[in-house]
Order: C-alpha cells, then sequence, then structure tokens
C-alpha cells in the first residue's frame, strides 16, 4: 500500500486517490475513437507510476488540456505531463519516428521533459513506404476507401504479420538496419512501381535519415516488458492508456472499416506484453453522442441540423488529419458491445455539456434489421449496414452544465440521461466529463478503486463517491 502524497497535484479530485490500494487499469475507447481518452488518462495518470501506450501508432490523437494550454498527443503516453510518471511506448505500437520526434521537440518547447519517455525496442517502425502505401492504395481502393489516417499504419503493421518489418532495435544496430533496408527498400520499390507507379525511394537516402533517428532516440530505448514487469513486481500503478475505439479493433470492430491493430482491452496485454492477471479494472471511455471518422456505416448519423450542432459545439474535427468527424445520437447497443467485448468495470461519460442546448436527445435502443429487432450487435458487416436504429427519445436540459462539479448539480433531466445509458449500457458511469479542462469532471465514483456498482441506486437517488 502507498499513498501518493509524493505527487503534486493541483486538483482536489485527486484526494479520491489517495491511501488506496495499488491497481493496474485499462482505459479503451468504447466507440469509433476520439472518445476523449486524451483526457480520462490524463485525470487518472496522476495515480500512475508508469502509463504504458500498448497499440497503434501516430494515427491516434489525444488532446489534453492543462492550465489553459492545449497538448496534442499522437504517439507519446499522455502521463508525459507528469513528471515523475514513466511513460512506455509498447511493442504492440508502431513508431514513426519522425513524428515521434517532432512531437518530443513539441513538448520540451513547452518545457515539458521527456526524460521519463521510453520506447520499446520490439516495436515496428513505420517507414517512407509505408505512409506512400497508405496513401496510394486508399486512392485505388475508389469507393471501398477505408478513409485512413494516411499515416502508414496499415502496411506497418502489414508488414510485421508478413514478418518483413523494420523494428525498434533494428534501428539500434546500424550494419543491421543497412542490411535490412537495402533488401526491404528494392522490394518496396518494385511494389511502389509497378502496382502504384510511383518513383522509387533511395535506399542510401533512407538508411541516412533513419540512423539519425535511431541516434535521436537510442536514449529512451528499452525492453519495454521487461520494464512493465518490474514495475509490476515493484507494486507500481500501471495505467494501460488505449488508443482508437473498440469499433475500430481488427478483429471485433466493423471490419474492414477498422484500423490495424487490437484497440480493445485484450489487445493492451498483447502490446504491453503482460498477462492479463495483472490486470484490476477495465474502464471505457464513450463521448454522450457518437462520432466516427473515416469511412463504413454508422447507424445513427446524423446528416441534418442537429448533427451540425454537435460537431460545431464538440469542435468535432480530428486531432491527426483535421477532417470532419461524423456525428450522430449515443448507440446503446455498441456501449453494450464495448461491455461485452472489454469486459468493462465501468464507463466515462465525455462530453456531455455538447448536448445542453438540444431541446430533445434521441438514444439508439436496439436496432432493427428486415423487421426484427436486436439488441446485440452484429458480428456481421452486412448485417450492420443495414441496421436502422431504433430510438428513444428524452428531453433535452437546455441549461449549462460546464460549471457542474458533482452529480446534484446536473439538471435532472441530464440525471436521468445518464442513468438511462448506464442502463442501457448496463455498466456503472464512475466519471462525467463536461469540458476540456481537468477540473470540468464530475467523478461519481473511483474508477479505480470504488466498487463496482450502478451510477444510480433504484429509487434515482445519485450515488455520489464516498456515500
Ligand atoms: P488507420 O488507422 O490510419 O489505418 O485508419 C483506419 C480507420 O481508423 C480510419 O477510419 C481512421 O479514420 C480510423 N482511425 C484511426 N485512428 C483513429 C483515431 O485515433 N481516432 C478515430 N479514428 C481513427
Amino acid at each position: 500500500m502507498t499513498a501518493y502524497t509524493n505527487k503534486n497535484h493541483n486538483n482536489g479530485l485527486c484526494k479520491l486517490y489517495f491511501n488506496k490500494p495499488l491497481a493496474n487499469v485499462i482505459v479503451i475507447g468504447a466507440q469509433w475513437g476520439d472518445e476523449g481518452k486524451g483526457k480520462i488518462t490524463d485525470l487518472l495518470s496522476r495515480s500512475a507510476d508508469v502509463v504504458v501506450r500498448s497499440q497503434g501508432g501516430v494515427n491516434a490523437g489525444h488532446t489534453v488540456v492543462v492550465a489553459g494550454q492545449t497538448f496534442k498527443l499522437h504517439l507519446i503516453p499522455s502521463g508525459i505531463l507528469y513528471p515523475e510518471t514513466e511513460c512506455i511506448v509498447g511493442s504492440g505500437t508502431v513508431i514513426d519516428p519522425q513524428v515521434l520526434i517532432e512531437e518530443i521537440e513539441q513538448l520540451k518547447a513547452l518545457n515539458v521533459s521527456v526524460d521519463n519517455l521510453f520506447i520499446s525496442q520490439t516495436a515496428h517502425v513505420t517507414m517512407p513506404y509505408h505512409r506512400s502505401i497508405d496513401m496510394a492504395s486508399e486512392e485505388r481502393r475508389g469507393d471501398y476507401k477505408i478513409g485512413t489516417t494516411g499515416r502508414g499504419i496499415g502496411p506497418t503493421y502489414a508488414d510485421k504479420s508478413e514478418r518483413t518489418g523494420i523494428r525498434v532495435l533494428d534501428l539500434m544496430d546500424s550494419d543491421l538496419l543497412k542490411e535490412k533496408l537495402e533488401w526491404t527498400i528494392n522490394y518496396k520499390n518494385v511494389i511502389l512501381d509497378k502496382l502504384y507507379n510511383l518513383p522509387p525511394l533511395d535506399p542510401a537516402v533512407v538508411i541516412t535519415e533513419y540512423l539519425a533517428y535511431a541516434d535521436y532516440l537510442r536514449p529512451h530505448v528499452v525492453d519495454s516488458s521487461l520494464q512493465i514487469y518490474q514495475a509490476v513486481q515493484a507494486k507500481k500503478n500501471i495505467l494501460f492508456e488505449g488508443a482508437q475505439g473498440t469499433l475500430l479493433d481488427l478483429d471485433h470492430g466493423t471490419y474492414p472499416y477498422v484500423t490495424s491493430s487490437n484497440p480493445i482491452a485484450g489487445g493492451s496485454c498483447v502490446g504491453a506484453g503482460v498477462g492479463p492477471t495483472i490486470i484490476d479494472r477495465v474502464i471505457g471511455v464513450a463521448k454522450a453522442y457518437t462520432t466516427r471518422v473515416g469511412e463504413g456505416p454508422f447507424p445513427t448519423e446524423l446528416s441534418e441540423e442537429v448533427g451540425e450542432i454537435l460537431g460545431d459545439r464538440g469542435a468535432e474535427f480530428g486531432t491527426t488529419t483535421g477532417r470532419r468527424r461524423r456525428c450522430g445520437w449515443f448507440d446503446a447497443v455498441i456501449g453494450r458491445y464495448a461491455v461485452r467485448i472489454n469486459g468493462l468495470d465501468c464507463v466515462a461519460v465525455t462530453k456531455l455539456d455538447v448536448l445542453d442546448t438540444l431541446e430533445e436527445i434521441k438514444v439508439c435502443v436496439a436496432y432493427e434489421v428486415d423487421g426484427e429487432t436486436r439488441h446485440h450487435f452484429p458480428s456481421n458487416a452486412v448485417d450492420f449496414a443495414s441496421c436502422k436504429p431504433v430510438y428513444k427519445t428524452l428531453p433535452g436540459w437546455q441549461q449549462d452544465t460546464t460549471n457542474c462539479q458533482k452529480l446534484e448539480d446536473l439538471p435532472a433531466k441530464a440525471l436521468s440521461y445518464l442513468k438511462f445509458l448506464a442502463e442501457l449500457m448496463e455498466v456503472p458511469i464512475a466519471i462525467v466529463s463536461l469540458g476540456p479542462s481537468r477540473d470540468q469532471t464530475i467523478i461519481v465514483e473511483d474508477p479505480i478503486h470504488g466498487p463496482k456498482r450502478a451510477l444510480l441506486d433504484a429509487d434515482g437517488t445519485p450515488v455520489v463517491a464516498g456515500s
């Protein structure tokens, strides 16, 4: 048992975590990504000794606002903003060294130390041909395009599976890197030329570029699985920070409109190199409505005015690509699916304030397919594309919630809305976020150490922390 009194927390919320048993926690996105995981992991990072990214790459974009300053992180875990927290970019991630170095330099310029940043030697490295192939293959797909971030993520993971990938440990050995890249670039040049009609890459130029990246990153490179294991043995608190979201999971998402890694809770263990038995809690993050970037079916998507309102009030533009996100009503079928696939203990609902002005709010409670009502998420993409949402309409609260500090401060209709979501998802809501700042947050129940219980008592009385 440890009291985290050595941390310089600047917000009363952290008292919830003092003198509590240690815990290892996974935070994942419960929808299509962009749920606001950055803010939630940043909040939870204050009680973590180690924060680990386990999958994805610079396709992710986490926005964190601290003291009015906005940090946009792509690969570096949000815990970097706490100087005493070890931040590990794990084995299951893919690393674009150019973007990573830019990110490090941006943090340094804002006086954020990166001495606590560690990079797995077994993570795979994104190369220039991965980016070119990502963009060229999207173009070639035409109407079948996925709408990728164009960051070379899919091709990097494809090489990993094909066993032609370059790993961080290859970067660290200049002779090995030269040998591997000579062969690989000559091989990729055939694909660039013959398949995509793109100019070939000069192996010498790429080797020089990547050797420079290697020198820059060398002090941060570690055996990440071992470092995490040692943290487990030392009984440190570890936070596994998910990227993307459940429905972008390669195996369990809306294939083929998915990313190329496993953003679900199980993926955190694989990508970090830890056994599932060390995990104490899995927390899902879901927006109070739904958004999606890229292509693919989206049953509750709103094309009319309300969608615009959500997009504008929620500033729904991708952190990585700047693309406008598609917006829709909350989909509880997806919520229940996320609970099932990730084994969620509780959920953090974000951006509730975005709904503040609406007269009425719809929630998708089930789908209708060929006249049949379905309560479970279909694993068949064709079925999913034909799902029509079955809505329940709730009254809006039409009041500003951005300064609410506890559940009792919320308008009754906002509380009823949250209660309805918790009931439909069959999971407690532990955190409610009402704006980008750390202090625009209601901690309903300590999400890490609190008992697993419902948001509201059966008679509708709010259950608050400590009660
Ligand atoms: P990729 O990960 O760049 O290959 O893109 C595959 C799909 O995942 C596309 O629909 C992207 O828009 C989506 N995607 C990837 N990363 C994120 C993210 O961090 N947030 C939301 N969508 C993402």
